[in-house]
């Protein structure tokens, strides 16, 4: 049975088999917790998202592709890309469970067992945090729900007390904890 921990922090500095940066579809860095990842992790990154890029256009909304995690303390980095938040009508909540979705999914695959994820799509792409924290908790606890043998742990890393308290209340609403 997989565990879900929420704890504030710099996602760089978790110590996990995947840490989840939050993209875009070309993959070619940017602010926010990419630029971050990028800083930390090393030009190794970069270079297999040029590979990724020249191979097969990069990674569209919802889907997440994988890379080394250069310096990093983890053994992969999993860039996934969410939706732009417009008006909640374009489909973003979708796209949005989709992304955490097919991260999970490709750590599963790649025996990637404990996996950090950053609030995605809340930061520069502007979803409403509250109704983020709804789908991304809601997603991961019905992957651990069908699939409570693929993984040891999800941990959310959120970078502050605001956008932490709203998850742990999301967190216990959707656990009844
Ligand atoms: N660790 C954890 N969380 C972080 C960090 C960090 N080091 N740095 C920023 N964050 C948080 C932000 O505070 C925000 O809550 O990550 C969340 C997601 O924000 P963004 O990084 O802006 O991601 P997103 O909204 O998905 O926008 C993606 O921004 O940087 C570009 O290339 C990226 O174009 C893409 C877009």
């Amino acid at each position: 049975m997989a565990i879900l921990r929420l704890v504030r922090g710099d996602i760089t500095g978790e110590k996990v088999d995947a840490i989840v940066n939050a993209a875009n579809q070309a993959l070619v860095g940017g602010g926010g917790v990419d630029g971050a990842i990028h800083r930390a992790g090393g030009p190794d990154i970069m270079a297999a998202c040029d590979r990724i890029r020249d191979s097969r256009g990069g990674c569209v909304t919802g889907s997440a592709v994988m890379t080394t995690a250069g310096k990093l303390d983890a053994r992969a980095v999993i860039h996934t890309v969410g939706p732009r938040y417009r008006d909640g009508d374009a489909g973003e909540a979708e796209l949005l469970a989709s992304a955490y979705r097919r991260s999970l999914e490709l750590a599963r695959d790649n025996g990637l067992r404990t996996v950090a994820f950053p609030s995605i799509s809340t930061g520069v792409y502007g979803y409403p945090i509250e109704e983020a924290a709804d789908i991304a908790v809601g997603t991961v606890l019905e992957f651990m729900d069908m699939e409570p043998d693929a993984l040891d742990e999800v941990r959310f890393v959120l970078f502050s007390d605001d956008d932490l308290a709203v998850y742990q209340g999301v967190y216990e609403r959707l656990s009844g904890a």
